[in-house]
């Protein structure tokens, strides 16, 4: 088994590299628990600390009283309202083989083999207790330093997940933790640059920050997970009795039947396995679907379920022994933003991309991350050579999450915006949030002729980005319409060109010709619409001349066009007319095979404001199917496009991404953590070849 991760600890080598670590690891623990900006990020501050204890085993008489080593929150916050009982924290492990060693000590502890482990997500956010009397929910305190915490009872109504009334009468205290979703933190960071604040850095900071704000003129929504339930002094007798009892995972389903909100209805529940290898496979399970979770998680926490073998293991005066954290690899780090770069795609938007100073996460170098649009870069307040925390996560893009604002020496430098058009010099459109050049699709002609010509769109062999620049050189093409006029001594007068190439992108052409309505339409460009909403549209409308009477209203039909996007899609086509015109005269399909048109008005939106549209039919008829892996077999030579339209011409709805919707997960050789998640989700998989006879007939 591979380990997840090691993290090395710092190098102390002298008395006074030790009194500067602590001076550090104090500071940064201070801004984690109160959401301040750290100089750290967590796995520089996870170094520092195992540095620290490292030092303090070799010199046990020089261990400084401030030092973050056995104490709760590092010992860098405190409290003043009394726990009941220690809200403790939780011992790391990095690796399979440190939590095999914790699983032994754990038996010596408990005496005999612990068989029962809860396995759960380790939620990143911060630990609150939620007080209720009566079942009505009275006051909210932070962690503080375990024995005493801060009262944040003005967040009361704030936090979903926790109700201010349970369902039944009871006196209970919920511990648990508080954090914003990765949509709760774009907005909160929306709302708070609105009012002149600066954005946290990550959703932890934020969560951290607005917990414990007092006098904010706005407020923004947190979410609470529920991970222990307990006693108070005046809960009833036999209740309490009940709440020492129960086992861990029997207290969650409690915390949930009163109304609580738990891990329970994630896409990682809590679950109860039996050996240290099942749960090292449910790490690595809950480790695979991260990337893809709303909300963040920084480890995995395994827990003794039995409340006896909780007893018998016992608590320190930092962590219970009972339980441990199995941290997962970083996905943020703090590194440089040295450069903007402008880059203008085949769209002719203008976007700018951020160039770091090389940093690793989670084992890639990172260098560049995506920037939005300008308004996002003046959103955010960056600057160049400011210190920025990067998220990187799965295979996504990685992002800027923010400056680190304290970190500036007074040397970072504004953000230049381009006054023209990096690549051709024209002017700059700036009536939209992602800046255009004025010469739109034309700027970047060879990009966009390109694409159209690409694999996925018209599919024109031979018509490579080397033969396109030629054709743009020559004069010979000046947009997409040019192409289906090319003649054959005017390829023939071109280098490179000789009888057979010619006739053979002659006849490419002419078979691109016949291409459904959809790649047509993504061949032309639109904005905002890439491959699947294409399909969508063209499976609508059906035809071109309908796709260009509708208004925006009636584009906002279509499913995933809300009312943002309606209006700048009809601008676009009718901006296209004349082209469209062209492609049209010159014999372009403008029709999509097996669509048929929405009835005119009456077509009314379903309440979650899509429309249901003609009721399909075929084999994958009502199905949502993600495609995932290699494919083999006669599914083999299909680009991931290809198979979305094959579910498409069946009947069904392709989607990229596995959720509850999801009802078949096509798995081919390598899949991932998308077959990872439909196996948890128990949702139904099949290999390439059992797909391929279901959609018998339509293939090809
Ligand atoms: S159980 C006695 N379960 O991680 C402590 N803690 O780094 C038992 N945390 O203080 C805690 N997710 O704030 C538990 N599923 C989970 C958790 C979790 C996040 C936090 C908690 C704890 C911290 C330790």
């Amino acid at each position: 088994m591979m380990p997840l991760m090691t993290v090395p600890a710092a190098v102390i080598v002298d008395a006074a590299a030790y009194a500067q670590a602590v001076e550090d690891a104090v500071s940064a623990a201070a801004a984690y628990y109160t959401g301040g900006s750290s100089h750290l990020d967590d796995d520089a501050y996870d170094r520092l600390v195992r540095g620290i204890a490292a030092w303090e085993a070799e010199h046990p008489d020089g261990i400084r009283p401030d030092s973050p080593t056995g104490k709760v929150a590092g010992g860098a916050v405190e409290g003043d309202v009394p726990h009941t009982v220690p809200m403790l924290s939780l011992d790391n492990v990095f690796s399979s083989e440190e939590f095999t060693a914790w699983t032994a000590s754990l038996a010596r502890r408990t005496g005999r083999d612990v068989t029962r482990f809860g396995v759960g997500p380790k939620l990143d956010g911060l630990a609150v207790a939620a007080r209720y009397r009566d079942g009505r929910l009275t006051r909210l305190i932070t962690r503080g330093d375990g024995t005493a915490g801060e009262d944040v009872s003005h967040a009361i109504g704030t936090v979903q997940g926790l109700p201010e009334s349970l369902a039944e009468p009871v006196t209970v205290e919920v511990r648990g933790e508080v954090l914003m979703t990765t949509a709760q933190f774009e907005h909160a960071n929306e709302v708070r640059t609105a009012h002149g604040g600066q954005p946290f850095a990550n959703p932890r900071n934020a969560a951290a920050g607005t917990l414990r704000a007092k006098e904010r003129s706005y407020t923004v929504p947190m979410t609470f997970f529920g991970y222990g339930l307990l006693p108070l002094p005046d809960t009833d007798a036999a209740l309490a009795a009940d709440l020492t009892e129960l086992a861990h995972s029997d207290l969650m389903s409690m915390a949930a039947g009163l109304g609580v909100h738990t891990s329970a209805r994630t896409a990682v529940p809590d679950v109860v396995v039996e050996t240290p290898e099942q749960v090292v496979a449910r790490v690595q399970e809950i480790a695979a679907v991260r990337a893809e979770l709303p909300f963040g998680i920084d480890g995995v926490v395994v827990k003794a379920d039995l409340a006896a073998d909780q007893r018998a293991a016992g608590s320190g005066s930092r962590a219970p022994r009972w339980a441990v954290a199995y941290k997962l690899p970083a996905v943020e780090k703090i590194t440089r933003l040295l450069e903007v770069e402008w880059n203008v795609g085949r769209t002719g938007i203008i976007a700018p991309r951020a160039v770091l100073e090389p940093v690793v996460i989670d084992g890639s170098t990172i260098t560049y991350a995506t920037l939005h649009n300008p308004a996002d870069i003046t959103r955010r307040g960056l600057r160049l050579g400011d210190h920025v925390m990067v998220h990187r996560a799965g295979d996504v893009i990685p992002r800027i999450e923010a400056p680190v604002a304290h970190l500036r020496t007074g040397d970072e430098q504004p953000i230049a915006f381009p006054e023209r058009c990096p690549r051709c010099g024209s002017g700059i459109d700036t009536s939209e949030e992602r800046w255009r050049c004025a010469q739109g699709r034309n700027c970047h002609l060879v990009a966009s002729l390109a694409y159209a010509a690409g694999r996925d769109q018209l599919d024109i062999e031979g018509l490579g980005a080397t033969r396109v620049v030629q054709l743009v050189e020559s004069g010979l093409v000046a947009d997409l319409a040019d192409l289906f006029a090319l003649r054959r001594e005017q390829l023939l007068s071109l280098e490179r060109m000789g009888e057979t190439s010619t006739d053979n992108l002659l006849a490419a052409i002419a078979k691109a010709k016949e291409q459904p309505l959809s790649r047509v339409l993504c061949a032309l460009g639109v904005r905002g619409t890439g491959r699947s909403m294409s399909r969508r549209i063209a499976r609508h409308f059906a035809t071109m001349e309908n796709i260009r009477a509708a208004d925006a209203d009636a584009m906002q039909r279509v499913e995933g066009i809300g009312s943002e996007k309606a209006p700048s899609i009809v601008a676009e086509i009718a901006e296209l007319a004349p082209l469209i015109d062209r492609l049209a005269a010159a014999g372009v399909n403008m029709t999509e095979p097996g669509a048929t048109p929405p009835p005119a008005a009456d077509a009314v939106p379903d309440a979650d404001g899509t429309s249901a549209g003609p009721a399909a039919d075929g084999p994958l008829a009502g199905m949502t199917v993600v495609v995932t892996g290699a494919m083999t077999g006669i599914l083999e030579k299909l680009t991931r496009n290809q198979m979305n339209e094959l579910i498409e011409r069946a009947g069904g709805r392709s989607s990229s991404s596995v959720s509850k919707k999801t009802t078949l997960v096509v798995a081919g050789e390598g899949a991932g953590s998308k077959r990872a998640k439909a196996e948890q989700l128990g949702i139904r998989l099949s290999t390439p070849d059992e797909f391929a006879t279901l959609v018998a007939g339509l293939v090809g």
